[in-house]
């Protein structure tokens, strides 16, 4: 039983309400939470013990994190910030390898720090969504095999208790993992990220079934130390769609990959996901459009992705390669809707440096966000990725999240202003459904 009982039933959102004769808003339900997402090696800075540090200096991956954002020593500056913008929730992420630098050695001065990050948001109002793993573990658990390993469930286990026995006061929304999948691709399969092993495919599988286990048994464990606790994980969504409806090849295809990229993971819990998450969360950034292909072997399965321009609208893509589609983030939230669990966006945001485009991706996203609310799924937040410029994993501090413009070299910050949007909306706990072009005006 979680501490989702507290929020349940969820108010009905109220019909929308035409304002001045002009603006139509789509209102969010009461105690929705607003604000942005980060994860520790991505901000803290100096995160000497980790396999990405270790990867990082032997000059195995393109980029290195060095003192980051120096949000470790930042965090107070940054979360005035993020008050100023109207947020009332942060994601952020524990460094495992702070806590545990060494198997079995705990360093309990750095637990205490998350304490007083937490107490920081606590004291500013600012709602705490907190994540147990995001992509990089202890150089001493990776050496031994990380995740490939069976024990690998119960040393991720150990650490979660070790951090709930002090941290459960503080916290109420817990995510044990960030997205296995995206993990185990670059890990695994693609191999660019640690420990760069590509086309690793049984290693791959193994991973992502201990990964999953770790979630059950991390979900158990939260439970026991805190009755109340609400526990999610955080599964990279992409909306996948078939590039031509009336095919069923391509009705096939896209439905295989939308299977192992979407619905593996709640499989491999091994029971039914009601038991073992209060809450899903999503993180939405693409949508795939997917086309059979006649070969031999693994590609067939998954298809291809098409790229091409013709499908009635013509279709933007990050430099990252990402296609935007706002109508996506509705629409993934129905197709997780199947589980019968709350949701929450833990993650949706765009890497560019044009403030029209992020303004107009906010905007739409959050227009599209609001009909998902308006269907009446139960939606519990909207944490936008990023606060702040960061280190973008292999696309080192190239690609520009943030909702804070950071000047690495003198670690400054600066308000980029398609923040406007979010804060409006966080402000309103609507947004306007008809709005377009510039940021909607403050409610
Ligand atoms: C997600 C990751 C996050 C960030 C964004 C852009 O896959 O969870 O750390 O890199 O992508």
């Amino acid at each position: 039983m979680s501490g989702l009982t507290t929020l349940a039933p969820r108010p009905a959102p109220a019909p929308p309400q035409r304002v001045g004769g002009t603006r139509d808003l789509i209102r969010f339900p009461a105690g929705f939470l607003w604000g942005a997402a980060t994860a520790s090696h991505q901000v803290e800075g100096d995160n000497r013990h980790n396999d990405w540090w270790e990867f990082e200096q032997a000059g195995k991956l393109p980029h290195v994190s060095g003192d980051a954002c120096r949000h470790y020593q930042r965090y107070e500056s940054d979360f005035d910030l993020a008050l100023s913008l109207g947020h009332n929730a942060h994601r952020l992420s524990i460094e495992w390898s702070r806590i545990e630098p060494q198997a079995g050695v705990w360093n309990d001065a750095e637990l205490e720090h998350y304490v007083g990050v937490l107490t920081a948001l606590r004291k500013r109002g600012i709602e705490p969504v907190v994540t147990l793993h995001h992509f990089t573990n202890p150089a001493w658990f990776a050496s031994r095999g990380g995740w490939t390993k069976p024990d690998s469930v119960a040393l991720f286990a150990r650490y979660v208790e070790h951090v709930a026995q002090r941290l459960a006061g503080h916290v109420r929304f817990w995510l044990t993992i960030n997205e296995p999948t995206v993990y185990v691709k670059h890990a695994y399969i693609t191999g660019d990220w640690p420990p760069c092993r590509p086309h690793a495919w049984g290693l791959a599988g193994r991973a992502l079934y201990h990964l999953c286990r770790a979630h059950v048994a991390a979900y158990r464990a939260l439970h026991a130390i805190d009755a109340n606790a609400v526990v999610g994980l955080a599964h990279s969504a992409p909306y996948i769609a078939a590039c031509n409806p009336a095919s069923l090849a391509d009705r096939m295809a896209a439905r295989m990959r939308d299977f192992v990229l979407n619905g593996l993971v709640f499989r491999l819990l091994g029971v039914p996901p009601a038991s073992v998450l209060d809450f899903i969360g999503i993180n939405y950034y693409v949508r795939q459009v997917v086309r059979a292909r006649w070969s031999s072997g693994r590609a067939m399965l998954f298809g291809t992705e098409c790229k091409e321009d013709h499908h009635g609208s013509r279709r933007t893509f990050t430099p990252m390669g990402w296609e935007i589609y706002a109508p996506g983030i509705r629409l993934v939230l129905q197709r997780f809707r199947r589980y019968g669990l709350p949701l929450m966006i833990t993650e949706n945001g765009v890497a560019t440096t044009d403030e029209a485009a992020r303004e107009n991706y906010l905007r739409t996203h959050l227009q599209a966000l609001g009909q998902a609310v308006e269907d009446g799924i139960p939606v519990l937040g909207y944490l936008y990725w990023t606060l702040m410029d960061n280190f973008e994993w292999a696309e080192g501090r190239s690609a520009r999240f943030g909702l804070l413009e950071v000047d690495f070299a003198t670690q400054t910050r600066r308000v980029r202003p398609a923040a406007r949007v979010l804060s409006d909306a966080c402000r309103a706990n609507a947004i306007d459904r008809n709005a377009t072009g510039a940021a909607m005006p403050g409610a």
